[in-house]
C-alpha cells in the first residue's frame, strides 16, 4: 500500500470514510464482546506529544495495545524534540524505527513538515489548525445516534479554531451544513480552513439564530492549548457564546450536543446541557478508540474484507 498520511480531515475521500465508519463499528462491537481484534500485531506506533492531552493518549496508546501492537511515548521535555533537533532529522530517524507515529502538535506546518520526511504514516492528533481524529470521532457518534450527517446542520458555537476548521472541512466532505456563530476577531478563516468554498457553511452573529433546527450543536473551550495568555480577553469576549438549554430549545428536538472535552461548565457549556438527555459527549469521548483503530489499520493495512 502506498504510503498515506492524515494529516487534516480531506486527506481521505467520503468512499473511504465509508469504509472507516463501518470497520470502526465492528472493531468496537468487537471491543464490547472481549473478541480479540489483532490486526496489527508486532507493529509499534510513536506518539509525540508537544501540548497536554487526557483523550488523544489513552485511546491510541490502549487502541494499538489492543490491535496486538505497542507503543512509544515522546514528549518535548523527555526527548531531542525539545532540544532543536529539526523536526525532519526526527522524522527520518523515528520512521525508521517504528510503523505508524501520532503526533499533537502546535504548527499544522510543523506536522506537514515531519510527513514530509517520515517513512511511514503520520496522523495528526492535533494542531493549532486540525483536530481531524477527534472529528472522526465526532461523525461516527452521530451516524451510531442519528444515522447518516449527509444533508443534517452542525451548529458550531464558540471559537473559531482547529475544531471549527475540521467541521468545515468535513461538511464539504461529507454533504453537511455547519452553521457558524464565533464572536467577533474569532471568526474562521475559510483559507486556513481550507475549504474550497462558502456551500457547506454559513455564519451566523447571532449564536441563537445558528442553533435553530440544528440537528446537532456543538462548542469547545473559549481558549485552546498554546492561546493562554489570551484567557482573560476572551472570557470577555465569549460570554455570549454559551451552550444554553435556551439554545438546545430551538434546535430540532431530537438534536445531539457535543464537545471534544475537557469542558469548562458555566464557561462555553452549562452544566444542565452537558449533562443533560441530549449531550452524547462520554459516547463521543469512547469512540476515538475505535474510530482510530479503524484508522490505524487502514494506514497501515488498507481496507480489510
Ligand atoms: N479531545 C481531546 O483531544 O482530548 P485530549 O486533549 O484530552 O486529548
Amino acid at each position: 500500500m502506498s504510503l498515506k498520511h492524515y494529516l487534516q480531515f480531506s486527506d481521505l475521500t467520503a468512499d473511504e470514510y465509508a469504509y472507516l465508519f463501518e470497520r470502526a463499528a465492528l472493531i468496537k462491537k468487537k471491543f464490547k464482546a472481549y473478541d480479540k481484534h489483532q490486526t496489527l500485531t508486532d507493529r509499534t506506533l510513536a506518539m509525540i506529544f508537544e501540548k497536554a492531552s487526557t483523550r488523544t493518549r489513552v485511546s491510541f496508546e490502549a487502541g494499538m495495545y489492543q490491535l496486538g501492537g505497542s507503543v512509544v511515548h515522546l514528549t518535548t521535555g523527555d526527548s531531542q524534540l525539545g532540544r532543536a533537533e529539526p523536526i525532519e532529522d526526527s522524522a527520518r530517524v523515528i520512521s525508521r524505527m517504528v510503523d505508524l507515529v501520532m503526533i499533537r502538535t502546535y504548527e499544522q506546518t510543523k506536522i506537514e513538515r515531519f510527513a514530509e520526511h517520515s517513512r511511514v504514516p503520520v496522523i495528526n492528533g492535533l494542531t493549532n489548525e486540525f483536530h481531524p481524529c477527534q472529528i472522526l470521532a465526532d461523525i461516527f457518534t452521530f451516524i451510531e445516534h442519528r444515522g447518516s450527517i449527509r444533508g443534517k446542520t452542525v451548529a458550531w458555537v464558540g471559537d473559531g479554531n482547529n475544531m471549527a476548521n475540521t467541521w468545515l472541512q468535513a461538511a464539504e466532505l461529507l454533504g453537511f451544513t455547519v452553521h457558524l456563530s464565533t464572536p467577533s476577531g474569532y471568526e474562521v478563516d475559510q483559507a486556513v480552513a481550507g475549504v474550497r468554498s462558502h456551500d457547506a457553511y454559513k455564519v451566523f452573529k447571532d449564536p441563537m439564530q445558528a442553533c435553530e433546527g440544528a440537528d446537532l450543536v456543538t462548542t469547545d473551550v473559549w481558549t485552546s492549548m498554546g492561546f493562554e495568555a489570551e484567557n482573560e480577553a476572551r472570557k470577555a469576549a465569549f460570554a455570549d457564546w454559551c451552550v444554553d438549554t435556551e439554545m438546545m430549545r430551538v434546535a430540532r428536538p431530537d438534536a445531539l450536543f457535543m464537545h471534544c472535552l475537557p469542558a469548562h461548565r458555566g464557561e462555553e457549556v452549562q452544566a444542565d446541557v452537558i449533562d443533560g438527555p441530549q449531550s452524547v459527549v462520554w459516547d463521543e469521548a469512547e469512540n476515538r478508540l475505535h474510530v482510530q483503530k479503524a484508522l490505524m489499520e487502514y494506514l497501515l493495512l488498507g481496507r480489510i474484507q
